[in-house]
């Protein structure tokens, strides 16, 4: 690849236009053709991309020598196929989140990907939002203290996945920024959810997720709340953080706790209660999605190890198939398969200085 890189995006229903935006909108990028099987969308998107060559089916794309690398963002029953054709075509792949539909899938395209020397990235958008990134450096330097607990809910009217529960659709939301902050995975997970609308499929879940080195988090998810909620409140020690990714304020540090002073008199129950000021730092203003594709690129050009990895792409599907399984056994507590594969690339690049570079 020299210039620019000559990107397909597969897939334009709700998301793949947002792809198709931000690339052409990008320094070093190109979108040179869009796919998708529903005529109609490729018609809506050609006509604010002319210059896009139209494919309705991926396999004419991919046969297109022009392009060197796709995105697909398509439903995630498709991703293995979609990705793997692209592979053999010997382009490099972005994939929508989540990589894949197990991990049997998600593995089988790693390795398919390294043999054959090509770039295969998950969309995992939150790693690169800059209130995310914040939130890790607040954790990472300490100023938090010890990370007791994270509550968190992602609930909205909808949309109703044609092929996934709520859970596919969106823990690896919260799931890849739970693994960035706190740097690991989860060793246990027990979740109960509910069909409320399609019986077999979960439109609601509460998620509990336990960490090996001490902090237990929460998740609630739903496609059936009356409003919008993207909240998340992390306890530590030193200080609690309200993090809303509504809100114009979307990091507030609050400077509240609760001291044991004397442990000796824990008998007598003599705690103090601080609550002090509330900071709301400056975060900067970059689209999630800009850093996320320069990322891409620049695995491509550079050859650096994404922030948003095959690896964390993998983990997040594992710790997404735990919870099925959780779901399954009527919320028992299952250990996430933690084995570390493929190889030893468990350093990760720190997704604070893509939005820092900024
Ligand atoms: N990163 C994020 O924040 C984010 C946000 C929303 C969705 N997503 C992900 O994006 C993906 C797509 O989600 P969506 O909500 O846009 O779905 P969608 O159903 O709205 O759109 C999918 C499109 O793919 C097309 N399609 C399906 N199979 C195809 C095939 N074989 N060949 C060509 N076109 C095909 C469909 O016609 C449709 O237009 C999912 O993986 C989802 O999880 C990510």
């Amino acid at each position: 690849v020299t210039d620019s890189l000559r990107v397909g995006v597969i897939g334009l229903g709700y998301w793949g236009p947002n792809l198709v935006r931000v690339l052409a909108e990008m320094d070093g990028a190109d979108v040179v053709a869009i796919c998708d099987q529903r005529h109609e969308r490729l018609e809506t998107i050609s006509r604010r991309f002319p210059a896009a060559r139209q494919y309705e089916e991926p396999r004419r794309l991919l046969a297109d020598d022009a392009i060197d690398a796709v995105v697909v963002a398509t439903p995630i029953s498709t991703h293995f196929d979609l990705g793997l054709a692209a592979l053999e075509a010997g382009k490099h792949v972005l994939i929508e989140k989540p990589l894949a539909a197990s991990s049997l899938e998600a593995v089988a395209l790693i390795s398919r990907a390294r043999e054959l020397g090509l770039v295969l990235m998950p969309g995992h958008t939150f790693l690169y939002s800059p209130p995310v990134v914040a939130i890790h450096d607040l954790i990472a330097t300490g100023v938090l203290g010890e990370i007791y607990f994270i509550s968190t809910s992602r609930v909205n009217l909808g949309l109703h996945q044609p092929d996934a529960s709520v859970v596919w659709d969106l823990a690896p939301h919260d799931f890849s920024i739970l693994r960035y902050w706190l740097g690991e995975t989860p060793q246990y997970v027990r979740a109960l959810g509910r069909g409320c609308v399609i019986p077999t499929t979960p439109d609601v879940a509460f998620i509990s997720l336990e960490f090996g080195s001490g902090p237990i988090a929460h998740a609630e998810l739903s496609w059936l709340s009356p409003s919008k909620l993207r909240r998340t409140t992390i306890v530590g020690s030193r200080k609690m953080v309200v993090y809303d990714d509504t809100s114009n304020e979307p990091v507030r540090v609050f400077d509240s706790g609760v001291e044991l002073p004397d442990p000796e008199t824990f008998g007598q129950y003599k705690l103090t209660y601080r609550t002090g000021d509330v900071v709301s730092p400056r975060i900067h203003v970059a689209e999630p999605l800009m850093l996320e594709l320069a990322d891409f690129r620049a695995a491509i050009v550079d050859g650096k190890l994404s922030t948003s990895s095959d690896f964390l792409g993998l983990e997040v599907v594992k710790m997404i198939e735990a919870v099925d399984e959780s779901l399954a056994r009527g919320g028992a507590r299952v250990e996430v398969d933690r084995d570390v594969f493929p190889d030893d690339r468990l350093d990760e690049a720190d997704p604070a200085d893509a939005v820092r570079a900024r």
